[in-house]
């Protein structure tokens, strides 16, 4: 099941030039499986077209109280306001937000912010100054005052030239947000929720991490290669998590084109071979290693240093066997916590506890990879975490942020076992 699948989101767009980053914030969501319903003010249309979000969205998007729009009674606010799961505002202007925070019902979008009971989540984007002006940031606070979740735009280049705190915050933050707001049956128990929101700042600091992400390259010629479709997603998440949290983070990674996390040593590799040798290179200094890596299993037996070129005829490539990091280092593993990971199609815990147990590790995070709607790519995984004394965890779908939050608490949790296991031999 997708994320977001059977939500109703009622996106409001606002006119800044942040509209355009509208697209792809409706593309995210009806990916997950939300239905979403546009709706934009008379701004917003001069910076894109309605019929952009209309096509994207599959539904009509609405704009003005009494032109009748799709339903043609002039009551739209209240019909959309009845059908939203949640009210994303993205871009939200200066103009809008002081209009939300003073009760103003001057237009369809202002009108059905007076009309929701659902949770409503607003991403300001503007001219740093503007952001900061005493007006916007006391209309801000009167409106997280009542409940009303804003989500902080970042620092970076704005459309005026200047750089400064007002860009439109990234769109995978507003997903991950939208996910956390929306009533919670689906996505996960409130006992995870509440744990998420502890401050756990600091609780790795003292510990070295090494994480490796994404996938590996073998080259078979200048042009081919064996790879496989990992994105990295979760290997990054982790290092950025474990780095929040107070670790040194080592993030060895596969090719891929995610931005690299504040502040970890980065060491980018493409074979498997090399990715082993930087793990070999730098385990010593590290108390925990996370393999979320795809590391390839095979590799060419041989690399042509000529392009291989095509004939007429089938040809027969030859694999070997690429080393097993983790075997390796779980042979080695003294007092380090090792975590693997598993992908399965049948019998996956079953699979997946042998692999724990024939590598010695502490932890094995376990997805089932016959779901195509998980895994790979996606921003959202459903995992089994197995531990060491064979306690079998299944968690519910999440994004691959607040997995590595409950990962890294797992790999906590291992440790007061780990000393008691050590003063006692
Ligand atoms: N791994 C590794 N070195 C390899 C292959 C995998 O370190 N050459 C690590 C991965 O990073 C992951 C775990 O081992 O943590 C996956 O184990 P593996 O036994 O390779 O499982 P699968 O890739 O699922 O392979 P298979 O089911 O074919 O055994």
């Amino acid at each position: 099941m997708k994320p977001l699948e059977g939500k109703e989101i009622i996106l409001g767009i606002t006119g800044g030039i942040a509209v355009y980053k509208a697209v792809d914030i409706l593309r995210h969501l009806t990916r997950d499986g939300a239905g979403v319903t546009v709706v934009m003010t008379r701004h917003a249309r001069e910076f894109v077209t309605p019929l952009t979000f209309q096509v994207l969205s599959k539904n009509p998007v609405y704009s003005d109280m009494f032109k009748g729009n799709m339903a043609g009674k002039g009551m739209e606010h209240i019909s959309l306001a009845e059908r939203g799961d949640i009210l994303l505002v993205a871009p939200a202007t200066a103009n809008i937000i002081g209009k939300f925070a003073n009760g103003i019902a001057d237009d369809l979008l202002s009108t059905l912010f007076l009309s929701v009971t659902c949770p409503v989540l607003i991403a300001p984007s503007m001219n740093e100054k503007m952001y900061h002006n005493i007006v916007v940031q006391e209309n801000i606070k009167r409106l997280h005052n009542r409940n009303i979740e804003i989500i902080e735009p970042v620092y970076g280049e704005l459309a005026c030239g200047d750089e400064g705190k007002g860009r439109l915050a990234d769109v995978d933050s507003i997903i991950e947000k939208v996910i956390e707001l929306l009533p919670m049956s689906d996505n996960i128990s409130t006992g995870e929720r509440g744990e998420q929101q502890g401050d756990k700042k600091n609780d790795l600091s003292n510990r070295t991490i090494l994480i490796t992400a994404g996938p590996t390259q073998e080259p078979l010629d200048p042009a081919r290669y064996l790879s496989n479709p990992s994105s990295g997603k979760m290997g990054y998440a982790l290092a950025d998590t474990a780095r929040r949290r107070g670790a040194e983070v080592i993030l060895i990674s596969g090719p891929g084109s995610l931005p690299i996390p504040n502040d970890v040593t980065f060491i980018p590799v493409k074979r498997a071979r090399e990715m082993e040798k930087a793990v070999l290179s730098h385990i010593d200094r590290s108390d925990t290693v996370i393999m979320s890596a795809a590391v390839s299993d095979f590799e060419p037996k041989r690399f042509s240093k000529k392009k291989i070129k095509k004939t007429n005829k089938d040809i027969v490539l030859e694999l070997k066997r690429t080393p097993d990091i983790l075997a390796k280092i779980g042979l080695r593993k003294e007092d380090k916590i090792i975590v693997g990971f598993a992908a399965e199609t049948d019998d996956i815990i079953v699979k997946a506890e042998k692999k724990l147990k024939n590598k010695r590790l502490d932890l094995i995070v376990v997805n089932d990879i016959s779901n195509p709607d998980i895994g790979f790519r996606s921003d959202f995984n459903k995992v089994s975490i197995i531990d060491n004394e064979g306690k079998v965890d299944h968690l519910p779908l999440m994004s691959k942020k607040r997995l590595a939050d409950i990962i890294i608490d797992r790999i906590i949790a291992v440790e007061p076992k780990k000393r008691y296991q050590r003063r006692n031999t």
